[in-house]
């Protein structure tokens, strides 16, 4: 089954080509690594996957669903079969954690049930079990400001766990952590996705950490797919390639 297909996908910003010509298709049961340097075209990949980057020319279909002039209602149920993950954590700081992760279920809600449960927290006992996942279930009551740049990460990997997406994009999500908490945090993304009925799609610094936790690594230099195979097939020389100035 196929989760996101995109045929000649172009993007630019004034001037610039983010992305151009890319073909890809990510399939159910896939954990696809995006590798490639620093202006590379990945954040924008991503972003044309969760269907909040449009395309300046070619097509994109994200869980059966063609993204083009896609709006309102249809946009809101689209986007909450998509999980994502940034760089920078979008957590709101006032607030406690259980409301943070809560907000991985804002899509399915109607807005009387999102402003009743910043009263009262609703389905407590799925927050309780997210956060236990991530091994931090003691923090749920805690302001999220409270928390160390770790512990936020798992938050967010916890308000991944309730949202329960089909498609899960990461971008970089271990840029900003120690090394095992990084590694950590992959797992627990491809744990996510670890279904046969959904794939994670995530851009990784580290082609180590690609290789531990991917199947598939697409290597992108100046926009182009440089290569896209089987995790076992990706040499040393393949990868170093998409980095070589
Ligand atoms: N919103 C934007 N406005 C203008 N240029 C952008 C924007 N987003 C990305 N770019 C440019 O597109 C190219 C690809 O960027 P990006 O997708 O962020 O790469 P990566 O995530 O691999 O570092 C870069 O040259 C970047 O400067
Ligand atoms: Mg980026």
């Amino acid at each position: 089954m196929t989760l996101a297909q995109l045929s000649g996908v172009t993007v630019r910003f004034g001037d610039t080509v983010a992305l151009a010509g890319i073909d890809l298709c990510v399939g159910a049961g896939e954990r696809v690594g995006l590798l490639g340097p620093s202006g590379a075209g990945k954040s924008t990949l991503l972003g044309v996957l969760g269907a909040r980057i449009p395309p300046s020319e070619g097509t994109v279909t994200v869980l059966g669903t063609p993204v083009d002039h896609l709006r309102g209602r249809a946009a809101r149920a689209l986007r909450g079969r998509i999980g994502t993950v940034h760089q920078h954590l979008a957590l709101t700081d006032p607030v406690r954690v259980v409301h943070n992760v809560n907000a991985g279920r804002l899509a399915e809600w109607s807005t009387w049930q999102a402003l009743r449960s910043l009263v009262s927290p609703v389905d407590r006992a799925r927050v309780v079990d997210a956060l236990q996942q991530v091994d931090i279930d003691d923090k749920i009551d805690q302001p999220t400001h409270t928390l160390s740049g770790g512990e936020r990460q798992r938050v967010a990997v916890a308000r991944l766990l309730v949202q329960d997406p089909d498609l899960v994009l990461a971008d970089e999500p271990a840029a900003s952590l120690d090394p095992e908490l990084g590694r950590l945090v992959v797992r627990l993304l491809a744990d996510v996705v670890a279904s046969d009925d959904r794939a994670l799609v995530v851009s990784l610094h580290d082609p180590s950490l690609a290789r531990a936790s991917c199947d598939r690594l697409v290597g992108l230099r100046s926009g182009r797919i440089v290569f896209d195979d089987a995790t076992s097939d990706v040499t040393e020389e393949m990868v170093d390639s998409v980095y070589r100035r």
